[in-house]
């Protein structure tokens, strides 16, 4: 049976940066309490003029993730893109990605489940390669959470941002790539993140008022505690499937939503800060931007050793939460 194996990585950020400083001329809030919460000094914001819309930061990314793979678009039959925040609510970002690329020999496709959306969609290209359903696939994580934050609400607007990342993955009979998956759901904890307006579902209390309907919300400090705990749980699940433990990985890249989060989760499964990536300082929080964002960078830093074990373990609104082990072969 073919393993899975990442061949290519590649990110998209937005071009305005958007300091905590700037924050605190929008909502009541400081730098320091921004740092000192969340680890997170800026963040990049979108621009439509600029061309940054979640297919044009997804596209970029892929076609970054492409050239390190050095395949041409056409060698693509499978795109997935994890996605809370497409253009439109169809056709797919997937198929708005695939139209850019000239990827006309795949098939395409979104997955939303939250921050967890680059690891679902990963999960499922690891699937399809491994039934021989599919050779050459692209997966994206990309978010554009400025157009649907509260900017009035500091609790969630100081923490949220754009960007994209891509990997490309290839079928290859060598042992290592993808070692395996794990997908976690809890939908009856729904209210703790969610959209305040769906397609199908108009609040009546919005009916008529003159304000943007689709909020996100969150309960935070809820939410931060599940975190930890879900984050963990499937971390060690993870290890335990293939045998490993804590200091056989070589590199965590965790989502990155709260560095306090982050820390806790090193905490509990004993792994030094030194052996996990961070880049929240830059970049917030990008939902299913963050793991593949991360990873790039990684990847460029030369953080990735061939035959290194790789930790990749998200959460976020559903809920879902996930985790995925890989030994890098790049
Ligand atoms: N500036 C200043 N004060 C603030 C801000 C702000 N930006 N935001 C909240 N506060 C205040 C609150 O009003 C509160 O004040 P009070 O004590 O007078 O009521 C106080 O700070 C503490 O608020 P908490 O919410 O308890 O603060 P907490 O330490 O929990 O940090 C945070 C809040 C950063 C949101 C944290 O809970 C968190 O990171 N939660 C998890 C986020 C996450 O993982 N989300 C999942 C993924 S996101 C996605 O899927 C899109």
């Amino acid at each position: 049976m073919n393993q899975a194996h990442i061949v290519g990585t590649g990110s998209s950020m937005p071009e305005r940066v958007l300091s905590n400083k700037d924050m605190e001329r929008i909502v009541d809030t400081t730098d320091e309490w921004i740092t000192r919460r969340s680890g997170i000094r800026e963040r990049r914001i979108s621009s439509t003029g600029r061309k940054e819309s979640t297919a044009d930061m997804a596209t970029k990314a892929s076609l970054e993730a492409l050239k390190m793979a050095d395949l041409p678009a056409k060698t693509l039959d499978m795109m997935v893109v994890g996605t809370v925040t497409p253009d439109r609510q169809f056709p797919s970002a997937a198929c708005m990605v695939q139209k850019e690329l000239g990827a006309v020999n795949a098939f395409a496709f979104d997955v939303s489940a939250g921050c967890a959306g680059f690891l679902y969609a990963l999960a499922t290209v690891n699937n399809a390669i491994k039934c021989g359903m599919c050779q050459t696939a692209l997966v994206v994580g990309v978010e554009r959470l400025s157009s649907v934050v509260n900017w009035q609400d500091r609790s969630t607007a100081v923490l949220l941002a754009d960007g994209a990342g891509a990997v490309v993955v290839q079928a290859r009979p060598d042992p290592g790539g993808i070692l395996s998956t794990h997908l976690k759901s809890d939908g009856t904890a729904w209210e703790l993140l969610h959209s305040s307006y769906g397609n199908t579902f108009t609040p009546e209390i919005l009916q008529g008022l003159d304000q943007k309907p689709f909020f996100l919300k969150m309960e935070g400090n809820k939410v931060f505690k599940r975190a930890v705990r879900c984050l963990s749980e499937v971390s060690r699940e993870a290890l335990e499937h293939n045998g490993l433990s804590s200091d056989d990985i070589g590199l965590v890249v965790p989502h990155q939503a709260n560095i306090r989060i982050i820390q806790d989760l090193a905490g509990n499964l004993g792994i030094p800060m030194d052996r996990v990536l961070i880049n929240i300082q830059k970049y917030g929080n990008t939902s299913s931007g963050t793991i593949p964002i991360a990873l790039h960078e990684a990847n460029r830093e030369g953080r990735l050793k061939k035959g290194s074990q790789v930790l990749m373990v998200s959460f976020g609104a559903g809920l879902t939460w996930a985790a995925t082990l890989l030994t890098w072969t790049m």
